[in-house]
């Protein structure tokens, strides 16, 4: 697989990209270091599916330069699709085959060696070893998220783009997503994820950006993120009595203390 070490995984400069007279990217620029994980926060329309389609190469930008793992995405395209796996908003799985058909395919689409040993790898890292032989059309969302994510990781690409991995997924079925991130960013994967999340940016991501109004309006740690704010001011508030107040003074806290506010 052709890589370039010492360029970052993503470089993103001046991009911009208009559907018509709509301009939803107007001089986007980030980057993301090799190995890590870099969450894209931002409201629907915001831009961010269009922002990973154009670094995936599905799309071209009106303006700016995209580099991702050392290559070029609008001059080197070829290049940047071998480096790179892209699980979409909707998950891409085929609900007539297995959990382990749909792995295999993947393996013999990309010429790989050894197909069902890569499937069986697969299912087992995903915990999804015991449905593997089931359709998919049986599978609960969460499985399915995670049978997309483990299809994008055959061949070992440098680069990974999730969209939206955990929508719509239960607690649970999230927490599974986030260690399957985890673990590949641990081996040297470079994650790009969007999310509408913000919790999950907090528990994932290393860098944080914001894309709004077609730009990056804050792009940092988690630490970094929260110094944008000042310090936590302590307030003086007069407090109203909550139904929980009113019913223990009416009732008494415990029933020695019956007759509390009747001074008796
Ligand atoms: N092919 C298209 N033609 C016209 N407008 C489009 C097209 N694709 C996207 N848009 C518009 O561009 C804007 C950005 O869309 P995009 O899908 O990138 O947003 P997003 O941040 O991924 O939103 P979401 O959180 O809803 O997934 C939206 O207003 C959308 O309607
Ligand atoms: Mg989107």
């Amino acid at each position: 697989m052709p890589t370039r070490p010492q360029a970052p995984a993503i470089q993103v400069q001046g991009l911009e990209k208009s559907y018509g007279k709509l301009r939803v990217l107007r001089g986007v620029e980030f980057g993301v270091a090799r190995g890590s994980i870099f969450a894209l926060l931002g409201s629907n329309g915001a831009g961010k599916t269009t922002v990973v389609r154009i670094l995936s190469t599905l799309l071209k930008a009106d303006a700016g330069t995209a580099g991702v793992n050392g290559f070029d995405v609008a001059t080197q395209a070829a290049d940047v699709r071998e480096s790179i796996s892209l699980t979409g908003q909707f998950a891409a799985v085929d609900e007539i085959l297995s959990g382990r058909e749909n792995l295999v395919l993947v393996a013999r689409l990309r010429h790989l060696k050894g197909p069902g040993k890569i499937a069986d790898d697969l299912l087992e890292r995903f915990s999804l070893a015991d449905a593997g032989a089931r359709k998919v059309s049986t599978y609960s969302g969460g499985m399915r998220r995670r049978l997309d994510i483990a299809m994008s990781l055959i061949g070992n690409p440098p680069v990974i783009f999730l969209d939206e991995p955990t929508t719509g997924l239960d607690p649970q079925a999230r927490l599974e997503v986030w260690q399957a991130v985890r673990e590949l960013a641990g081996q040297g994967t470079t994650v790009l994820l969007t999310t509408q999340y913000l919790d999950e940016a907090e528990h994932l991501a290393d860098r944080i950006a914001i894309l709004h109004e077609g730009r990056i309006i804050v792009n940092g740690t988690l630490t970094e993120l929260k110094q944008l704010l000042p310090p936590a001011k302590v307030e003086y508030v007069e407090k109203q009595p909550t139904l929980e107040d009113v019913f223990l003074a009416l009732v008494g806290a415990d029933s020695k203390d019956r007759n509390v506010g009747t001074n008796a």
